[in-house]
């Protein structure tokens, strides 16, 4: 798949085989997300890997939709520094998913909406904030589920040159 493929058909899925994923792609995956890069290059996004079984289940009691998150064979944690820009974790997390989705795995954004409880089930120091929890697996029926939900219109999508004016 080329890379503007691999981007355009990247769907959100929470539906896995149970199927582990090998240690070395697992790595691959960490190595995209560490290759984004961050304002003034000050690195301050980090990951958590968490494969347990009892700890996928902690951290689903972290987040308000997180059905899919015990069953997923990876959860790979996205962790930031307190003051860091939303936007850097937001990279790290597009590069894992979209890598990933290159090999055919697919992945889902979680929100882990109670802080604390995930700042004592992941042991996080005072400093680091959980930004976003990513789950991973081989999709079951081998390809991304879509729930069928749209994207809005290009057209208004893109403003041109000022907020409200269409493209010319
Ligand atoms: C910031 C953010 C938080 C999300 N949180 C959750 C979540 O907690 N649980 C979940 O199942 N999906 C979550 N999602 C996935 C969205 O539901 C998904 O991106 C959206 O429905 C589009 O899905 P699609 O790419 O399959 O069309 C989240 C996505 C983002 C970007």
């Amino acid at each position: 798949m080329d890379v503007y493929r691999t981007i355009v058909t990247k769907r959100d899925t929470r539906d896995y085989e149970e199927r582990t994923i090998a240690d070395d792609v697992l790595r691959r995956i960490l190595q995209a997300g560490r290759m984004a890069g961050s304002s003034k290059n000050e690195q301050p996004i980090t990951a958590i890997v968490v494969r347990d079984g009892e700890q996928k289940a902690a951290l689903a009691d972290c987040g308000d939709f997180t059905a899919h998150l015990p069953t997923s064979p990876l959860v790979v944690v996205i962790v930031r520094t307190e003051g860091s820009r939303p936007f850097d974790a937001g990279r790290t997390a597009q590069n894992m998913m979209v890598a990933a989705h290159s090999w055919g795995i697919a992945s889902c954004p979680v929100g882990i909406q109670h802080d604390d409880r995930a700042r004592e089930v992941l042991g996080l120091p005072a400093d680091q904030i959980v930004a976003m929890a990513v789950t991973f697996g081989y999709p079951t029926g081998g390809r991304p589920q879509a729930r069928g939900e749209s994207r809005m219109p290009v057209d208004s999508y893109a403003h041109w040159e000022r907020w409200g004016q269409r493209e010319p």
